[in-house]
């Protein structure tokens, strides 16, 4: 399993939220994708598509994780809810940081016609997400897919080499599943970049929780933390729900909702990661959404 990556697993884990639906888009997308991801991904299409497959997946991950592929439907649900309303409320522009192979970018464009989205990944990452929309035959015209390194390059210059990014628009920022990759005084720089340069901007993100000082789900085993650095993908950084917000605020930035991971009725089914949304220092803000 060590080449499969986190975004093929939650890819796999949309691919497989979506059988019966045959007309999801996002598991359409993510299918796609992972049909081009090299030489572990027909093996994990097919561990999903057959249920011995999906026996196995549901035991490895009671070993390993227990609720992961429910968190990131968990996660999606509240994320696709905020995303809407902002895009509803009056953002011009989406921006997904680190999207991998997620069909929000896509959905949203269609949804709303003058809305830009500009999705940020590493080049091989923003290949396959290239090929995999052309054979799905989406062309959404506002959808601007760009490759960049958030370690090593400086995604801000990315965005302004790109013609259609303006960034006077009121802007909505997700970086989901993507900050606990930098450390933090990387997470920091780009946060505060873009509380800094953009005009409006809106920030949903998620962030790792520590246990013991160090980032990771509440339930994974100890196998997952030397799985994730052999597969060159370590949590680097995580906090405390206290410290959340005077962290956001060492970026310019104010906590404006967090997700309650123990929601009477909804709880986070693998907790370990908060999910918040952040507005600029002195914005005025519309009504948390719910
Ligand atoms: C766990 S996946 C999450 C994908 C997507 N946001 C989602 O939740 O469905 C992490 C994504 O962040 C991207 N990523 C991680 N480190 C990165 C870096 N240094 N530069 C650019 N992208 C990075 C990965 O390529 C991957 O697509």
């Amino acid at each position: 399993m060590s080449s499969v990556s986190t975004s093929m697993l939650v890819a796999a884990a949309t691919v497989q939220r979506a059988r019966g639906d045959p007309g999801a888009e996002d598991a359409a997308i993510a299918r796609a994708c992972l049909r081009l991801c090299g030489d572990r991904s027909p093996g994990l299409l097919s561990l999903v598509d057959s249920a011995p497959g999906r026996i196995l997946l549901a035991l490895l991950e009671r070993l390993l994780l227990p609720g992961l592929r429910a968190h990131y439907a968990w996660r999606k649900r509240r994320i696709a809810q905020w995303a809407g309303q902002a895009c509803t409320d009056g953002s011009a522009q989406l921006l997904l940081i680190g999207a991998g192979y997620d069909g929000l970018g896509c959905a949203l464009a269609r949804r709303h016609p003058d809305l830009h989205v500009f999705e940020l990944d590493r080049e091989v990452s923003v290949a396959i997400k290239r090929r995999a929309l052309e054979q799905l035959g989406l062309h959404p015209p506002r959808l601007h897919l760009l490759a960049t390194d958030l370690m090593h390059a400086d995604p801000l210059a990315t965005l302004r080499d790109c013609n259609e990014f303006d960034a006077a628009r009121p802007t909505l920022c997700v970086a989901e599943g993507v900050l606990m990759y930098l450390s933090w005084p990387q997470a920091r720089a780009l946060l505060s970049r873009l509380a800094r340069e953009l005009a409006s901007p809106a920030i949903v993100a998620t962030a790792m929780e520590t246990r013991d000082g160090l980032p990771g789900f509440r339930r994974e085993h100890a196998w997952v933390r030397p799985w994730l650095r052999r597969r060159g993908e370590p949590f680097l950084w995580g906090c405390d729900r206290t410290e959340l917000p005077a962290l956001l605020g060492a970026c310019g930035l104010r906590l404006q909702a967090l997700a309650d991971p123990a929601e009477p009725g909804d709880p986070d089914p693998s907790p370990g990661e908060w999910l918040f949304l952040a507005q600029r220092i002195g914005a005025s803000g519309a009504a948390p959404p719910h």
